[in-house]
């Protein structure tokens, strides 16, 4: 019998793929499951976290809960919408709200009822987006207007059927302010919502991105500061790193095992991060079936599982670098706490102590600037930064691309 073909590997390394088994999480849940209960939208999410840490796949969950819960959910992921504008924002959400509106219907004693005069005649008409665009383009005033305007009648329109409405952007730290062009489609997405959050409408925002985002967003307005309750996502404990791995492989009833010293080799070496555990399960299952169809013992060849993982994952983003920035980057992952956060004034310092031309404190804080857009590095609230991909510091100590000067060994 061959073993490979009966037993599916169930394991999904890759990003937004839903995991076999969901580990742990409760605590992010239950607190999300509070804010689908408020009597008022106090408080908007903010998921955010590392690279690969899981939050597409919790706001998939977060998104069935909404929908158990009676809440209408759309959106997207924003990672194509780099330059968006005012009016391309307010189009994005336009064709977001269709998606759930376009069941419902509009006829003239709603719009009058919210003061909207329509001259035209208008017959009882399903919201589609061609319908919203056309009310859009009739309502004068500015963008945010507008906006304002169409939530307003959609809230008319949907608020019978249950809790409220929910737009999820996914990848949100994509959209940005662009002052020299004159367009804050950032500012436009806040003001909006707080408007109408503020006149009692069960419209809510639930942005997930990496851990520039929340950043960007008190920057563009201070405000969002109260607006949003921040979820930061962080890798799983050590019980959840094991559920993660064993759960899979005894709901697939899989004749092959993981040997307890194989789980905790996992463990250890993902450091409890969930993309990792993926994959490092994945390359350990396809070997363990195959070892098993030969009559061997599983053994995890851990050494070669991370060099397919630096290919796979690390190398595409590490080629993006500069010669100069993998200097910086390889001065940091030296640090002793560059798995934590540090300060552009002890990188400029420790990167005296190798045989490259040193940093001075205005060079670091320039290139961790453009390191941070290329979402390699984060800057926190405080000034500080830490690196935004999990295990950088160890892959980019594995390159081997500085020395410390002689007599500093
Ligand atoms: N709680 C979890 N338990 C087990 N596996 C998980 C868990 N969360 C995420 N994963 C797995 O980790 C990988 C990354 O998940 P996901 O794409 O959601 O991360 P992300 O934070 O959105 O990453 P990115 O920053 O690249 O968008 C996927 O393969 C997913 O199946
Ligand atoms: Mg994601």
């Amino acid at each position: 019998m061959n073993i490979k073909e009966n037993y599916k590997n169930p394991f999904k390394p890759g990003a937004g793929h839903s995991p076999p088994y969901l580990a742990g999480r409760s605590k992010e849940t239950e607190e999300f499951l509070k804010l689908l209960q408020q009597e008022t939208i106090l408080g908007n999410v903010i998921l955010t976290g590392l690279r690969g840490v899981g939050k597409t796949v919790l706001l998939e969950k977060f998104k069935n809960l909404a929908i158990e819960n009676k809440w209408l959910w759309t959106g997207t992921d924003l990672s194509e919408s780099a330059s968006i504008s005012e009016e391309t924002m307010a189009l994005r959400l336009m064709t977001d709200l269709s998606i759930v509106t376009s069941d419902f219907v509009i006829g003239h004693q709603i719009l009058d009822k919210i003061g909207f005069n329509s001259n035209q005649e208008l017959i009882e008409e399903k919201l589609s987006y061609q319908k919203l665009l056309e009310i859009y383009n009739s309502i004068p005033g500015l963008v945010a207007d507008k906006l304002k305007m169409i939530l307003e009648i959609v809230w008319t329109v949907t608020k019978d059927y249950g809790k409220g409405i929910i737009f999820a952007y996914d990848e949100a730290q994509t959209i940005s302010d662009q002052a020299e062009k004159g367009q804050y489609p950032v500012a436009l997405l806040l003001d909006v919502f707080q408007s109408i959050q503020k006149k009692g409408l069960f419209i809510m925002l639930v942005l997930t991105g990496l851990p520039t985002l929340f950043p960007k967003l008190v920057d563009s307005r201070t405000f969002a500061e109260r607006m949003f309750r921040v979820i930061f996502l962080k890798k799983l404990d050590p019980k959840e790193s094991r559920d993660a791995i064993i759960k899979p492989i005894e709901s697939a009833k899989c004749p092959v095992k993981f040997t307890e010293e194989s789980v905790g080799l996992i463990v250890k070496e993902s450091n409890g991060y969930p993309y990792f555990i993926q994959f490092m399960c994945k390359e350990t299952y396809d070997i363990f079936i195959q070892q098993n169809a030969r009559g061997e013992q599983g053994n995890v060849p851990m050494a070669a599982i991370i060099a397919k993982l630096d290919m796979d994952f690390f190398a595409g983003r590490w080629a993006r670098a500069t010669d100069r920035q993998r200097e910086l980057l390889a001065v940091i992952a030296k640090l002793p706490n560059s798995q934590d956060e540090f300060t552009v004034a002890e990188v400029a310092s420790e990167s005296k102590q190798y045989e490259i031309d040193s940093f001075s404190n205005s060079h670091v804080n320039q290139m961790l600037s453009s390191l941070a857009n290329a979402g390699l590095v984060y800057k926190n609230r405080y000034g500080k930064y830490s690196f935004a991909v999990p295990l950088l510091d160890q892959y980019i100590n594995r390159q081997n691309i500085i020395r410390k000067k002689s007599g500093n060994e």
